[in-house]
């Protein structure tokens, strides 16, 4: 064990990883001396409904780029540019269909003026400059410090654009990143930019700009009065420079090939962008109800026997878990959709069995096939020129997990199409109803490759590694959803997780943040990357609860179960080379408070899925930073180490060793309080307090105004819990009124898209209790539509009223008075 620990960490650590200087085109354009373009709109244009089409002139080269500007519904601008001489790609797949918005055009002195909404864009003809406006105040310039670049050369296809958010104070997103939520400012001579180019980087230092696995390349600019974004939809390597100074965010994006094409989502609101930009890259489908509890993972359940045992004993100890995770170690000599069938000698009974105690099995699945003659998967892809291929026509081969190794080219929509029907019944030998997938590896990662990753002029359907990078694992995904979806006949939804990832991914797969370090600074880590990636579109993401790599204390165990059962995806993973670290192996106090953790999570489950609802019917995220509901409080700008689930619950993590006491910030002023429902106290919004904490719990507090609905009885499995009662606290504000919405429905089908207010036959819906914080100390009883009338009790200092031990069916219409 410790040897093979001893080369895993030399592996990584004789790895390098390009940055800007290392990468000619943006050495060249960010590095070099700074050469102001001079680029020209023409005045020809031609105008349609939703925008103008022209052409754009580099004076110094007199190439010219097809160039339109249209507006999308909702306060969004697309700027495109195309290339007559060197035809490249178009990334409308990673759009979800948005829809234009009409606009009116004005002539002015030295260009136009579009106006949509209450946003205009004046385009300046000569030098060509774009300014956006929102409600008549200049929000951001593009191309003000003439910076463009469009080289349409051969071997240089490079692009750049400069853009100033003239009212920022603050830049978010571009994940993802081992970074704080507020991006830090780049700049020659200072930090290196911001890569996007999908690697594996396993172990990650913290901090870096460094490219991790995925990409999400939209940025946001955000003062007291305003949020405004911009998407650059570009899949090829990216560079993005952040320069924070007074009042002005300024910011150059820097691609290796692709296309122009941006949008700038005009806000005004930090709530409006992340709209805007679901609206063009899509929601994220509602996952299945199991899917929020708790996973329970590690590359090694090597045998049937093991992986039984784990399950037994979690239920043995009183864990609650969904699923158990198979990593590579499952298949047959690493080769996807096969079994090892020594070490698991029967599949189906083990699913059959999982299934019997409400459980899923979780199979990994990867994008490279074992060199073969004879391997099924390796016979069709090849006989049909499924796998990406060398400049000279030759399938690319390189190191994957089951050794010489050929990649499916999933551009190729008949090469996605056939890897979507191997995850059929039929065609995925010893498999059941009980299965979903994990696609590990599809930045994709090449063992044998600088930076673990292909040549940059890898040959895929139609384009080059270089030019489409960024979305190849998006092509896989959205090959392995359309192939759950068939495997279950569009009666389940699927579920999917990835390591990489794009914009636009979240409409088929959740993800999770990679190889980590079982450390307090990976644990930290953990937060900021999950906001940055919420705000990315991808809401449901986690880290591997206790880390993937290293060896950890109990005390860093248990606050990363306590923090993780707050974070969207709570899995627990962790590589073969450490000690196993399964929740029952620990002494009793330790899994005391392992269990309570992922208890406090099943609590919340109703809120979970009603807020993945709303993600997918409003394209709000669903983990949400604190500057996202209190923009106009600065204290928020640079807060990472405490969120919101929702509008209405703020999570305040230990992530330090030995802590007796946090600062814990409550917005809002003295109009908001929050309410600690478990030590029943209340604090006003006005700042740091220091809570005193214990190892048993985080602080976790709920803002008055908002009602929660939680189900409170312990079972091994969110399937199990479906006709729980739900017990309700109503946390009254200052004007004595609270309001929330629950979201139930059938837990893993599709009808509630056809039908928002279904209902669903069989379904269950009581109330044990309702707790009402704060209350007025005159009520007596709490009295039912129908009559019933039940007795109030209250806590004590009058803390709460409450009626308990009820049995109130809700049915569909039901209003409870207390009087
Ligand atoms: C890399 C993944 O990131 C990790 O989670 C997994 O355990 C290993 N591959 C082995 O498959």
């Amino acid at each position: 064990m410790k040897a093979l620990l001893i080369v895993f960490l030399w592996v990584t650590a004789v790895h390098s990883w390009n940055s800007c200087s290392d990468e000619p085109f943006c050495d060249r354009i960010r590095n070099g001396p700074v050469i102001q373009s001079d680029f020209v709109f023409s005045e020809g244009y031609m105008v349609n409904p939703s925008g103008v089409l022209s052409e754009l002139i580099d004076r110094n080269t007199n190439r010219t780029y097809p160039i339109s500007i249209s507006a999308y519904e909702g306060g969004i601008f697309r700027i495109t540019a195309n290339d007559r001489i060197v035809p490249r790609v178009q990334l409308e797949q990673v759009l979800d269909d948005p829809a234009l918005a009409s606009i009116t055009l004005t002539n002015l002195f030295n260009g136009i003026q579009i106006n949509s909404g209450d946003s205009y864009a004046i385009i300046e003809y000569s030098p060509f400059r774009i300014s956006i406006y929102k409600n008549y105040q200049l929000i951001l310039l593009i191309n003000d410090q003439r910076r463009l670049v469009y080289n349409s050369d051969a071997d240089d296809l490079s692009i750049a654009v400069d853009f100033t958010f003239t009212d920022a104070t603050t830049a978010y997103g571009i994940p993802l990143h081992a970074e704080r939520f507020s991006l830090q400012n780049t700049g020659p001579g200072g930090l290196e930019p911001y890569r996007l180019y999908n690697v594996d980087h396993c172990c990650y230092d913290n901090f870096i700009q460094d490219s991790l696995y995925g990409a999400e390349p939209v940025l946001y600019g955000h003062s007291i009065r305003r949020t405004v974004g911009v998407f650059w939809l570009n899949a090829a390597q990216t560079f993005v420079d952040i320069n924070r100074i007074p009042y002005q965010v300024e910011s150059l994006f820097v691609s290796e090939a692709g296309i122009l094409d941006f949008f700038v989502l005009t806000g005004p609101t930090f709530d409006d962008c992340a709209i805007q930009y679901i609206k063009l890259t899509g929601p994220a489908p509602l996952q299945q109800y199991f899917t929020f509890g708790y996973h329970q993972s590690r590359w090694s359940y090597e045998s049937q026997e093991d992986a039984e045992t784990v399950l037994r004993q979690l239920d043995n100890y009183d864990f609650p878990v969904e699923s158990i995770w198979f990593d590579v170690d499952y298949q047959d000599g690493a080769r996807s959709f096969t079994w090892n069938l020594t070490a698991f000698p029967d599949p189906v009974g083990m699913q059959n069995w999982m299934a019997s105690t409400g459980r899923r099995v979780i199979l990994i699945i990867h994008p490279h096939f074992k060199v073969e003659p004879g391997y099924f998967v390796y016979d069709v892809a090849s006989a049909n020129g499924y796998f990406v291929k060398n400049p000279n026509g030759t399938d690319f081969v390189g190191q994957g997990w089951p050794g010489d190794s050929s990649w499916i080219d999933f551009l190729n929509p008949e090469a996605r199409a056939y890897i979507s029907s191997l995850y059929l019944k039929e065609n995925f030998p010893n498999t059941t109803d009980n299965v979903y997938v994990w696609n590990d590896m599809n930045e994709p990662e090449v063992f044998d490759g600088f930076e673990r990753s292909w040549p940059r002029d890898v040959v895929f359907y139609n384009y080059t590694n270089r030019e489409v990078h960024n979305i190849f694992s998006f092509s896989q995904v959205k090959g392995t959803y359309e192939g759950l979806k068939a495997r279950y006949e569009n009666r389940k939804r699927p579920y999917l997780l990835t390591r990489s990832h794009f914009s636009g991914s979240q409409r088929y797969t959740i993800m999770w943040t990679g190889d980590n370090n079982s450390t307090w600074s990976h644990l930290q880590i953990s937060f900021p990357m999950c906001l940055s990636s919420a705000i990315g579109g991808i809401s449901n993401c986690g880290a591997d609860i206790g880390g993937f790599a290293g060896n950890l204390t109990d005390e860093l165990l248990q606050r990363w179960y306590q923090a993780g059962a707050w974070i969207p995806f709570f899995r627990a993973h962790s590589t073969r080379y450490v000690e196993r670290r399964e929740p029952f192996l620990y002494p009793p106090d330790v899994r005391t408070r392992l269990r309570n953790a992922m208890r406090e999570r099943y609590y919340y489950l109703p809120l979970w899925y009603t807020l993945f609802y709303e993600h997918e019917r409003y394209g709000r995220p669903v983990i949400r930073p604190m500057v996202y509901h209190y923009p106009s409080d600065i204290n928020t700008h640079d807060m990472d180490n405490q969120w919101l689930v929702g509008a209405d619950v703020l999570v305040c993590p230990v992530a330090e060793e030995g802590v007796t006491s946090i600062g814990v910030y409550f917005p809002g002023g003295s109009s908001e309080v929050w309410f600690d429902m478990t030590n029943n106290l209340m604090y006003y919004g006005i700042g740091y307090y220091s809570v005193p904490v214990t190892m048993d719990s985080i602080p976790v507090f709920h803002r008055g105004g908002s009602i929660i609905a939680r189900t409170e009885v312990h079972r091994p499995a969110s399937d199990l819990m479906h006709t729980d009662p739900y017990s309700i606290y109503v946390f009254l504000d200052m004007n004595y009124q609270a309001s929330s919405t629950l979201y139930i429905d059938d837990n893993e089908s599709f009808d509630y898209r056809d039908d928002p207010e279904a209902i669903y036959p069989g379904a269950v819906f009581t109330i044990d209790s309702v707790l009402v914080y704060r209350p007025p100390t005159t009520y007596k009883q709490a009295v039912t539509r129908d009559g019933t009338k039940y007795d109030v009790v209250y806590g004590d200092n009058n803390t709460y009223a409450a009626i308990k031990n009820v049995h109130i069916d809700v049915g569909r219409e039901m209003t409870i008075e207390f009087v």
